[in-house]
């Protein structure tokens, strides 16, 4: 409901029919352009975890299947999108066609919490920014963990929280940028790093690449203004809806967030082991890329309970 009432301002902000993104844009060395960027996610996190064409990719939380779609072209692997939107999986399909690679990738309506499928079928978990969507991140990771193959992959890129605790106006402004994008939560950064391990997932990487999204979060911003200043009218005349206005009050908001701490954009991946006790429980992950800083966090002092 919230994403078809918001549809037209994933167009206008996100380009949604031509990126098939909902997302926000990733820069590095490689990105020029706002399209570039809205696409880059999927290069990073697919060079990250290493895709393969024999691959078999669950994409959790598929949006309009822009991942599912450039996954299948660029590695040639099968990718199943599932999404809680009926509406969104129509357009997927359509876009897959569009795109020609509808034989590699598939869609379902699934509720990524409780999935249809039976265990350890999928050799790589995908969810972008579909995990802070959640009431419940511990369930869903667990139920991501279950349809993994012994050695399969979970990779993602999502918003996290750097504190447990705010002050009220932070916790205010918070609740503009969660409520108008329609999130649940932002994870606390440390509570999910626990998690991961909870589930005993291995080869942990968890790492902050907030500045690699502060550009298109700016833009967000100063795209906003006008959609701030005149929404009430707008929404008078019948011209816009109540969540659309809480959607650019939102990307108006997101900015001060990220770019002061409150919020990070954060790439986790971790690995189902193949034989219990086999692997340490975190590495330093691959070769570092000169504009991405992969620094594991952890506060030792900090208690973290699930
Ligand atoms: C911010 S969008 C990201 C979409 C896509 N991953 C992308 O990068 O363009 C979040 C997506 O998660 C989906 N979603 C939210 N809750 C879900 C759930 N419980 N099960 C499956 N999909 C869900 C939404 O419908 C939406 O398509």
């Amino acid at each position: 409901m919230y994403y078809s009432d918001v549809r037209d301002d994933y167009v206008r902000f996100w380009d949604l029919d031509q990126s098939m993104s909902m997302r926000i844009g990733f820069w590095d060395e490689r990105v020029n352009s706002v399209p570039e960027a809205l696409a880059r996610t999927d290069a990073f996190l697919a060079e990250e975890v290493g895709i393969r064409d024999t691959d078999y990719v669950l994409d959790v939380g598929c949006g309009v299947g822009g991942s599912a779609i450039r996954l299948a072209r660029e590695y040639g692997c099968r990718v199943l999108g599932i999404n809680v939107s009926p509406q969104q999986i129509g357009e997927a399909r359509r876009n897959a066609k569009r795109h020609n690679v509808a034989h590699l990738v598939k869609f379902a309506v699934q509720d990524f919490h409780a999935i249809d499928l039976q265990d350890e079928q999928f050799d790589v978990v995908w969810a972008v920014e579909s995990l802070s969507h959640s009431a419940d991140q511990y369930l869903a990771l667990r139920e991501w963990t279950r349809l993994l193959k012994p050695g399969g992959r979970i990779i993602g890129a999502d918003y996290f929280r750097s504190r447990d605790r705010f002050s009220a106006s932070t916790e205010a402004l918070r609740q503009t940028v969660l409520g108008g994008l329609c999130f649940h939560e932002f994870e606390y950064a440390q509570r999910f790093d626990c998690m991961l391990e909870t589930l005993d997932l291995r080869q942990i990487q968890f790492f902050d690449v907030t500045h690699n999204v502060l550009p298109s979060s700016r833009r967000l911003n100063q795209m906003s203004w006008f959609g701030v200043a005149l929404g009430g009218l707008l929404k008078r005349l019948g011209l816009r809806s109540e969540s659309q206005n809480r959607l650019v009050r939102a990307n108006r908001t997101q900015y001060e967030a990220l770019s002061s701490g409150i919020h990070q954009y954060r790439i986790f991946a971790a690995q189902k082991p193949e034989y219990v006790s086999e692997f340490p429980n975190r590495t330093e992950g691959r070769a570092q890329s000169p504009s991405v800083n992969r620094q594991p966090v952890r506060d030792e002092h900090d208690t973290i309970s699930i």
